[in-house]
């Protein structure tokens, strides 16, 4: 009964999507005031989906209460489908501007970008007028990166999920002004991993991200390279930063418009900047890395088909074997690698979507045959130890709240207070809580500055399978409370923070001094 009822949806599914695509097939207007209308068009046709949606959504009563839930917490923006019309932008390999060692300029800088084709928004950029190139670092080499300020507002440049110290993890006390510029130098002592890079200023993290400032790290070791996974950049092995924005009446990405104190959610998808993107694949294991880049929406990954597919990595590298799974779920700046072979496929509508169907990367088979890789048993040797998981709690973190009312142990941010000391080399267990409110409370993705931990445990159970391995970023749901174990590599003073972006900025962050 219920195989039935999965088609039928298909088939209206399919039906809708080949409404959406005729629509867009007569949207090549080169007029601005046409392609206004022509949105218009487009969110009509989004509005006689929603007949289907809501079909889809009366299946479950589940996922009913789970939409006013979180209207009850200020407002999920529903996501429009992806038309699948663009081809994905792959963000730039950034060369090294030295022949020996690696060194980069990266500059923050504003422009005005296409989204939509003929309509000029203002965004900001590093290296260019949008989102970001891809950096590439070896494990064990130093790095020297040219910081530049060309916005005309502070910010900071922080490498998200980096082990190095604090005085080069760019958090909320490294602002460079306008015009500023600095080197930093450090070494890369972590193993392969996909990480990413985003400004930090105190207050403004949020509406800086959300125009466009992001940027991706990818880190190679010599074990990794030799595992014979897909590794070739924008052929078999594609970064997808993902992201909500909501784009206003004159087509802008305009956050004042948009925000949301309690984190803020657009209806429309970008994948490293690109609206209605779609991946043209050949015939064999594409590897996705996926970086979930929005202010503060979670996404649950699946492929339309329903057919599993295969995580290899967490936020900080490769997990110890493969693991297949039919979906994933990542919370704000939580990356996951996942494998998906298109050589097994030969579906006419192969797309990446989320839980409630919706397109969110179209993929096209090209039909060509690719390359021959491997996906192999043992990948790493991540492990947690005995002696690790049974240390004793350590530090208690409490996070509450929602709006501009959010706190951790009950205090806002201040950056004249230290709360809580580590010592450097030193494994401690924190135990985190996410305390629920009267309307039920919300997940917090929890965050620390320069380490990778180990989940030790999520409420007293061993943790999925899929999280074995190393992580910088944690999904909180409400009334959970999660052990994680944290060393630091390196001394200074680290940020921890809600990932939501706008509780991030209203204060749900504090500082870790290490020793
Ligand atoms: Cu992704 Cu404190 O940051
Ligand atoms: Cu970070
Ligand atoms: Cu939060």
């Amino acid at each position: 009964m219920k195989k039935y009822l999965l088609l039928f949806i298909m088939i209206l599914t399919t039906v809708g999507v080949l409404v959406a695509c005729s629509g867009s097939g007569e949207m090549n207007h080169d007029d601005m005031g046409e392609q206004h209308e022509n949105m218009d068009e487009k969110d009509m046709d989004h509005d006689a989906m929603t007949e289907d949606e809501m079909d889809h959504e009366s299946m479950s009563g589940d996922e009913m209460d789970h939409g006013s839930e979180h209207e009850e917490h200020g407002g999920l923006q529903n996501l429009k489908s992806t038309t699948g019309e663009n081809e994905l932008g792959i963000p730039v390999a950034l060369e090294s501007e030295d022949a020996k060692d690696t060194v980069y300029t990266i500059r923050a800088q504003k422009g005005k970008t296409e989204i939509y084709k003929g309509v000029k928004a203002d965004t900001f950029g590093y290296n260019g007028a949008f989102m970001g190139p891809m950096l590439k670092f070896k494990t064990g080499e130093k790095v020297k990166i040219n910081l530049v300020n060309e916005l005309e507002e502070e910010t900071t440049f922080h490498w998200h999920g980096l082990e190095v110290p604090a005085d080069v993890d760019g958090g909320p006390h490294d602002t460079l002004k306008p015009g500023e510029r600095r080197t930093i130098e450090f070494q890369v002592q972590q193993d392969a991993a996909t990480l990413w890079f985003h400004p930090h200023p105190e207050g403004s993290t949020s509406e800086q991200v959300y125009k466009g400032l992001a940027g991706l790290i990818y880190i190679e070791d010599e074990v990794s390279l030799q595992l014979g996974l897909p590794q070739e950049y924008g052929v078999n092995d594609f970064p997808l930063i993902i992201q909500d924005k909501k784009f206003d009446e004159d087509s802008q990405l305009n956050y004042a418009d948009a925000k949301n104190t309690d984190g803020t959610t657009g209806d429309t998808i970008l994948i490293n900047g690109t609206v209605n993107p779609k991946l043209t694949v050949r015939d064999e294991k594409v590897r996705l890395r996926l970086v979930n880049g929005s202010n503060a929406r979670n996404f649950t990954f699946k492929l339309n088909t329903n057919e599993p597919f295969t995580q290899i990595a967490t936020d900080g590298g490769l997990l110890n074997e493969p693991v297949t799974l039919k979906e994933l779920t990542l919370s704000p700046s939580e990356r996951a690698e996942i494998i998906i072979d298109f050589s097994k496929f030969s579906e006419e509508h192969m797309s990446l979507v989320d839980d409630e169907g919706i397109d969110i990367l179209q993929f096209h088979q090209s039909g060509e045959t690719g390359t021959a890789t491997n996906l192999p048993g043992k990948m790493s040797s991540f492990s947690l130890s005995t002696k690790e998981s049974g240390l004793p709690v350590s530090k208690r973190i409490e996070l509450f709240g929602m709006m501009d009312q959010v706190t951790i142990n009950g205090k806002k941010f201040d950056h004249d207070r230290i709360d809580f000391e580590q010592e450097k080399g030193v494994t401690e267990i924190w135990e985190i809580y996410n305390k629920p409110d009267g309307m039920g409370g919300m997940i917090h993705p929890f965050h620390i500055h320069g380490t990778q931990f180990k989940i030790v445990s999520r409420d007293g159970e061993n943790p999925q399978k899929n999280e074995m391995g190393w992580k910088d970023s944690i999904s909180i749901a409400p009334g959970e409370t999660v052990k994680i174990a944290v060393k630091f590599e390196h001394e200074g003073i680290y940020m921890f923070h809600c990932h939501i972006l706008e509780h991030e900025d209203n204060g749900m962050m504090g500082q870790v001094m290490v020793n």
